[in-house]
């Protein structure tokens, strides 16, 4: 796949593929404007949470160019502004936070000029997407090795290489599976009411000659009863010491997994994991209710004049998780607890 995002060293701008069109139209976006890269993430020309991450560093980049000719305290000042303006930009995914904390510990503990923190920042936020490409392949790696030949593989949402800068985590133990050989193909929740499934992971799918099919969100229980899924892989948005957090309707899944004896696998970088939370203390993205009523800004399904919910995301405790794959293994969400909770 084409990188989902990237940094133009001579430009000095963000590089982004636009989500809101694809399948139809494969389309470039290019900002300079740090404000412009967090109304990215708000309105998801860029989605999933390590692209999401990889943008807010970028953007933070962006903010350094803009700001670098100020004195040093007053460069400061407007560093943070950017921060809370960033993180701003959509409130579940924990990589957002992850990543404008990881550009603004730079940006504090330099004791360099403000031209030279920028640069610092540049490079960091270059190095941010080179990471997750090699966390996803690790992640593969190790993903792999629950995929057996001629397995079907459910996914919810887009947790491909669309939602990271490439590879992938939910679909990067099958892309590393069939790299090895095994015949793998997967069924894509198409994942009301935005669609990434049927939109997203359909599309890197065929991209990429992965075998895929599309179900309605409504029939991946009975799949699972007709013995037509093996194993089910999500991606998370965020991962806290007690559930995991992905798009909405990844509960459902969980459960009807559970009900047939269905491995339910989370992939998850570690720059997803927020152990220091609870689900209390994580927010759910509600979102404009006219997603859910009128089918992708076109079709209005339901009738005018009544209300639709739009919560984002979902919460799956983890007595429904059978492991954690992260760049560094599988584990049990006790076993991932302890490796990783301070
Ligand atoms: O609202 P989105 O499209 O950003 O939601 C994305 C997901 O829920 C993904 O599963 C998650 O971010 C993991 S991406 C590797």
């Amino acid at each position: 796949m084409i990188p989902s995002i990237e940094w133009l060293e001579e430009e000095k701008k963000v590089k982004m593929i636009d989500q809101t069109i694809l399948p139809h139209e494969l389309k470039f976006l290019e900002f300079g404007d740090y404000r412009d890269v967090a109304n990215s993430i708000t309105v998801m020309n860029i989605r999933g949470a390590p692209a999401i991450g990889a943008a807010a560093a970028m953007g933070m980049a962006l903010a350094t160019i803009e700001y670098k000719e100020l004195p040093k305290d007053k460069f400061l000042e407007k560093m943070d502004e950017a921060a809370d303006y960033m993180k701003a930009a959509r409130p579940t995914a924990s990589n957002l936070f992850w990543a404008v904390n990881r550009i603004m510990k730079i940006v504090k503990n330099s004791s360099g000029t403000p031209p030279e923190i920028s640069e610092e920042v540049i490079e960091e936020a270059q190095l941010v997407a080179q990471e997750d490409v090699n966390v996803n392949k690790s992640l593969g790696k190790h993903g792999a090795k629950i995929l057996d030949d001629g397995d079907t593989v459910l996914t919810h949402c887009n947790a491909g290489s669309l939602a990271t800068v490439q590879y992938g985590t939910a679909l990067a133990p099958v892309r590393a599976a069939i790299e090895q050989g095994k015949n793998i193909s997967v069924i894509a929740d198409e994942t009301r009411p935005r669609l990434q499934g049927a939109r997203l992971t359909a599309y890197e799918c065929q991209y990429d000659n992965i075998p895929v099919n599309v179900i309605a969100d409504n029939s991946a229980g009975l799949l699972m009863r007709l013995g037509k899924i093996d194993k089910v892989i999500v991606g998370t948005d965020r991962v806290s010491s007690d559930a995991v957090f992905n798009k909405i309707g990844t509960y459902h899944v969980a459960l009807a997994a559970k009900d047939n004896d269905i491995p339910f696998y989370v992939a998850c970088p570690t720059s997803t994991l927020s152990l220091e939370d609870t689900v209390d203390d994580v927010e759910i993205e509600q979102r404009d209710p006219s997603e859910v009523g009128r089918i992708l800004g076109k079709v209005q399904a339901v009738p005018e004049g009544v209300k639709c919910l739009n919560y984002a995301f979902d919460i799956t405790p983890f007595r429904l998780v059978t492991g954690i794959i992260t760049e560094d293994g599988i584990f049990t969400p006790e076993e991932m607890l302890k490796k990783y909770k301070q």
